[in-house]
């Protein structure tokens, strides 16, 4: 038997538990901002849908229900300035970061092909090429790819991004969707924090018509409600857009028994049906960010992007371990920018998704005039 030649990342999260531990003692225990894993209960409309679809002793459709696929349109219409959205271009996914490892599979890429990538990123847009045996490139630009160009066969985009928080505006979206028509690329966004733009920040969609020039072809966006709708635990997610390359990537699903439960379905579809509960959520980390930013601020940071999604990219213009063990000692728990690339060494990425409790608890972290830790201060109530 032959080794298996796939060689992925080491899976960083290891990297950080001694810093974990040293948090965690902490008298008053650990603030953990580094996962961002939603920690307010699933609303109750959604749990009902669940339990409504419990009796479900048929297999259901790898394609989703008409009626889900239809909510899915309803929704960028409703949502995301996307009209004309075909309902046969949708696809339930088991949440979107299995659709993110596998879809340069599911898209028959293989070796020899280049899947572009966000220079700081989700780690999962590199380890889905790897798993594809294609080769995984990070560049923001078109400019960076160079004589790489002619293999590039797939461009993600991730906006809002996680971890800067960056949004990408229409004509960035649109250069990219013309720049990948012109070489026969298929562009994949990924836009699962689109509801969560602050202080007046709108996000386009790939499939907006502005952006699109009102074709679909060969785009595709990747949506996720895990964190809209405090539903991660569902595993709830779509991709849409080109309806050829939906139901390419259908078949293989079907092949391959990739399949959202039912009772998920139903989930996805009733939560996708409701602004106000997301417009609940949304004030909850509105409030809550507020006060982490006035925090970070008054710990010397300086923030950057940030504008939508659920995290802070911040810096303190020192290698991101200096400040993740600086707050640690503090009990405050970070994640390293180099965790989504070389170029984050100097940052590190908070998140919001933590309790109001957690967020009352950082005001009594903030260092001492003389950088002590554990002192009280800041204008943090
Ligand atoms: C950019 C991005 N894409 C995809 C995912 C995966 O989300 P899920 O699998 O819960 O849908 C995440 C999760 O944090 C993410 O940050």
């Amino acid at each position: 038997m032959t080794a298996s030649r796939l060689v992925l990342p080491d899976f960083p999260w290891d990297k950080l538990a001694p810093y974990k531990a040293r948090a965690g003692q902490h008298p008053d225990g650990i603030v953990d901002l580094s996962v961002g894993t939603p920690v307010d209960p699933t609303p109750e409309l959604i749990q009902r849908a669940l339990a409504a679809a419990a009796d479900a002793p048929g297999y259901p459709q790898t394609y989703g229900t008409p009626a889900l696929r239809e909510a899915v349109a309803a929704w960028f219409a409703r949502r995301r300035g996307v009209p004309a959205l075909d309902p046969d271009g949708v696809l339930p996914t088991v949440g979107s970061k299995e659709l993110v490892a596998w879809l340069p599979t599911l898209l028959g890429l293989g070796p020899g092909d280049v899947v572009m990538h966000p220079q700081v990123a989700y780690p999962t847009y590199d380890v889905g090429a790897r798993l594809a045996g294609a080769t995984p490139l990070a560049a923001d630009g078109t400019l960076q790819v160079g004589p790489a160009a002619g293999t590039v066969k797939l461009v993600w985009l991730n906006s809002p991004g996680n971890p800067t928080g960056k949004v990408l505006g229409v004509e960035h979206l649109r250069k990219t969707v013309e720049w990948a028509r012109s070489i026969g690329a298929v562009v994949a966004s990924d836009e699962c924090y689109a509801e969560l733009g602050w202080d007046g920040v709108e996000v386009p969609s790939i499939l907006d018509p502005e952006v699109c020039g009102g074709s679909h072809e060969g785009l595709l966006a990747v949506y996720s409600t895990s964190k809209q709708s405090n539903l991660a635990g569902y595993r709830a997610a779509f991709v849409a857009g080109d309806p050829v390359l939906v139901r390419r990537i259908l078949e293989i699903r079907k092949h391959a028994g990739m399949i959202v439960p039912w009772p998920v379905q139903e989930a996805l579809r009733v939560a996708l049906g409701d602004d106000e509960h997301v417009a609940q959520q949304r004030e909850r980390y509105a409030r809550r960010r507020e006060l982490m930013r006035e925090w970070l601020v008054a710990e010397g940071f300086k923030i950057d992007h940030s504008e939508a999604g659920l995290y802070f990219w911040a810096t303190r213009d020192e290698p991101c371990w200096d400040t993740v063990s600086d707050l640690a000692a503090r009990g405050v728990l970070v994640t390293p920018g180099d965790f989504y690339g070389p170029s984050g060494a100097r940052h590190v990425r908070v998140a919001l998704t933590v309790s109001d409790e957690s967020v009352a608890k950082l005001a009594r972290r903030t260092a001492g005039p003389d950088g002590s830790p554990g002192s009280t201060g800041g204008n943090l109530r």
